[in-house]
């Protein structure tokens, strides 16, 4: 197959970008999104202070864009994000216990009814766990409104859109360390009393390539019982193109990890500004990285 997408259907698998709504009127950038993509994320316009910017009143304009630009081309969509520390809007911020409990939980019922239906997959909680062994981040609001906020947003998420998966999705946990650990065990503590959780995202914002031990823990989430996704990859570093392959090979080496996206489409669209960490140039031509990652789909 020659394109990104047609590659990972192949395996019955998806290849996907974060895009923005507010490039959409640039047809360089839209041309490729439409040629090589099968699932798209909203950078970030489904977070809480883009679709809840005051209290109650809800505004889906942009991410309502985003999501038609991608199921019009006949894509599917993952839903980033419905509760998380950062992208909270001014109001959010400045609640706490139960009166921020029920805004949150409010909120995760209203986003995930007005999208469902249309959404694969939905991060129904992004970046709870703290780096290392101390579990739920100390420097977040909602982790404050008691421990077991995680498995409130999962229930009220499938209450709101049964058909939607429902993932976890962090960063730092690509390979198994004290942080990957932690969500593997409150994965496994769901799945035994039956806390609605359908997958894992690993980010995978990376440099030169992924841990030596990212397949391994590709393959003990899936051995719980839930798909794993890598839902913002990027690579910096002088062997991207490398890594990239040994992403795409470690994902396809497990049957539940069900697609990879890519955090942007060209190099200037990153977040990661300056170290040009995607598969496209500035200008859109495709890249070594490119070539690595088609190679390994079609290999697959
Ligand atoms: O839209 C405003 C614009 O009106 C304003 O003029 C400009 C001035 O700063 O800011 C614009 O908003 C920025 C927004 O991106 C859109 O470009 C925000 O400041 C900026 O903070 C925001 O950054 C986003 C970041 O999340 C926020 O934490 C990045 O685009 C986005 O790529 C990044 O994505 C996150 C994932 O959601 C979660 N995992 C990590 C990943 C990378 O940080």
């Amino acid at each position: 197959a020659t394109t990104l997408g047609a590659a990972a259907a192949q395996t019955g698998r998806y290849y996907g970008a974060a895009i923005a709504a507010g490039k959409l009127g640039d047809s360089t950038y839209t041309g490729i999104v439409n040629r090589e993509f099968t699932m798209i994320t909203a950078e970030n316009e489904m977070k809480w202070d883009a679709t809840e910017p005051n209290r109650g009143q809800f505004n889906y304009s942009n991410g309502d864009r985003v999501l038609n630009q991608a199921l019009n081309n006949g894509k599917r969509v993952r839903g980033h994000a419905l509760l998380w520390h950062q992208q909270q809007p001014g109001w959010a911020q400045g609640l706490s216990g139960s009166t921020l409990r029920s805004a949150a939980i409010n909120h995760v019922t209203q986003v995930a009814t007005h999208y469902k239906g249309k959404i694969y997959a939905w991060d129904v909680v992004n970046e709870a766990f703290a780096d290392g062994s101390s579990g739920g981040r100390r420097d977040s609001n909602l982790q404050r409104t008691g421990n077991d906020w995680i498995e409130a947003a999962f229930r009220a998420a499938r209450s709101a859109d049964p058909n939607a998966k429902l993932c976890y999705n962090d960063y730092n946990t690509d390979g198994i360390n004290a942080k990957s650990t932690g969500i593997y065990n409150m994965v496994r503590d769901f799945k035994s009393r039956g806390v609605p959780i359908d997958c894992v995202g690993l980010q995978s914002h990376l440099t030169n390539g992924p841990p030596g031990d990212y397949q391994a823990n590709i393959k003990r989430f899936a051995d719980l019982g839930v798909d794993v996704q890598i839902t913002e990859l990027d690579i910096a570093g002088s062997s991207q193109a490398g890594g990239y392959s040994t992403v795409t090979r470690a994902c396809l080496a497990v049957p539940r990890c069900t697609g990879i996206t890519v955090w942007g489409v060209r190099d200037s669209d990153s977040w990661r500004t300056g170290e040009n960490p995607l598969l496209f140039d500035g200008s859109g031509n495709k890249k070594a990285a490119y070539n690595s990652v088609l190679d390994a789909l079609n290999a697959g």
